[in-house]
């Protein structure tokens, strides 16, 4: 089931248009990024989700309510429903951690109900820091304390606008383990914007790739990655260089061939010799994928092409 549906959205500031007839579909309870270079549009589109960012054509539909047709007092209930965390955490400084977490609850004025905060905060692993001020706390745990503010609503969506830029790599893939926990046990659907690659690969489950106010590709994270067309691998700054002699074969390993030695098995069966010319293993949500590109005599392309084919792996002579 589709939880955002966009469609011919457009969206300018003045003259300058930002955003191009962006049409994008987001799963529900999954994790989307969106993915791009700076100034590509990625927040401005992230702030339309919760209504904060209007635009002026095209259709945006979030868990079937358009939301641009709301009324004020519609509008903010359909808010209270979203939960937003950022690069900078935006914490309260004179308030403890307690206090900057219910804070939703009281603007909502909404009963506090203690016992839950305490679940939370021990969901973000920080029930020994409840009196902490954010003074007294890393990076990281600030980002907790941020993440456990946006989830105290029950939200049904949580934005993420560069929520580990500002950490340090070794911290970052903590807070992505504590966003992948709250999708699976909340179910919340998660998108999350970044510059970085390796946040997406890591965890999430479709992307759509943004650059100068367009979406170039979305769809499944394998597809984007093993197999980019030419705009994609640009943009991801794949540079092959291919040699000219005999023949190149790019050979994409699906999840379950991963690990096989099907290309060693292949020069023993056709008493070949094979040069590879380039390949990467990735991990993408802790599985390894690869993509290879081989070099071969002219001689041995017909039996290799059927010998790939018969084995179930995708590949294509580039
Ligand atoms: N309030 C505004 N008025 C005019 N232009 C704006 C405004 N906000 C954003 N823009 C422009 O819109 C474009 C997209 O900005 P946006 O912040 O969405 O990019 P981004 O992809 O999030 O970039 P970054 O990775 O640097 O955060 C930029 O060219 C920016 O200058
Ligand atoms: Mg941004």
């Amino acid at each position: 089931m589709n939880f955002i549906e966009v469609s011919e959205l457009n969206k300018s500031y003045g003259d300058l248009q930002i955003l191009k007839n962006i049409n994008l579909t987001i799963k529900k309870g999954i994790i989307f990024g969106l993915v791009g270079h700076s100034g590509a549009g990625k927040s401005t589109l992230l702030r339309t989700f919760n209504g904060l960012e209007n635009f002026q054509s095209g259709h945006l539909k979030i868990n079937n309510v358009e939301i641009d047709k709301l009324n004020s007092r519609e509008l903010r209930e359909f808010r209270k429903k979203v939960g937003m965390i950022f690069q900078h955490f935006s914490l309260m400084h004179r308030k403890n951690v307690y206090e900057n977490v219910i804070l939703p609850l009281q603007c909502w004025r909404q009963k506090i109900d203690k016992k839950k905060i305490y679940n939370l905060l021990e969901l973000v692993g920080l029930e020994e820091k409840a009196q902490f001020y954010p003074n007294e706390l890393s990076g990281g745990q600030k980002q907790r304390v941020a993440i456990a503010r946006a989830l105290v609503m029950n939200p049904h969506l949580l934005l993420s606008d560069e929520a580990t830029s500002a950490l340090d790599p070794s911290i970052t893939g903590s807070i992505l383990d504590l966003l992948k926990q709250v999708n699976d046990e909340l179910g919340v659907t998660i998108v999350l914007v970044t510059h970085e690659m390796e946040v997406v690969k890591k965890i999430c489950k479709e992307a759509a790739f943004m650059e100068a106010g367009e979406v170039l590709k979305s769809g499944n994270i394998e597809e984007l990655f093993l197999e980019p067309d030419k705009k994609m691998r640009e943009f991801l700054g794949e540079n092959e260089i291919l040699p000219k002699e005999g023949i190149n074969i790019r050979i994409y390993f699906p999840k379950e061939v991963a690990q096989n030695p099907i290309i060693t098995k292949m020069a023993r069966n056709l008493e070949m010799n094979f040069n590879i010319v380039w390949g990467s293993l990735e991990s993408f949500g802790g599985i390894v994928l690869g993509v290879l590109v081989i070099n071969i005599a002219k001689e041995f392309q017909e039996g290799v092409c059927s010998y790939l084919s018969k084995s179930g792996v995708r590949w294509e002579i580039v």
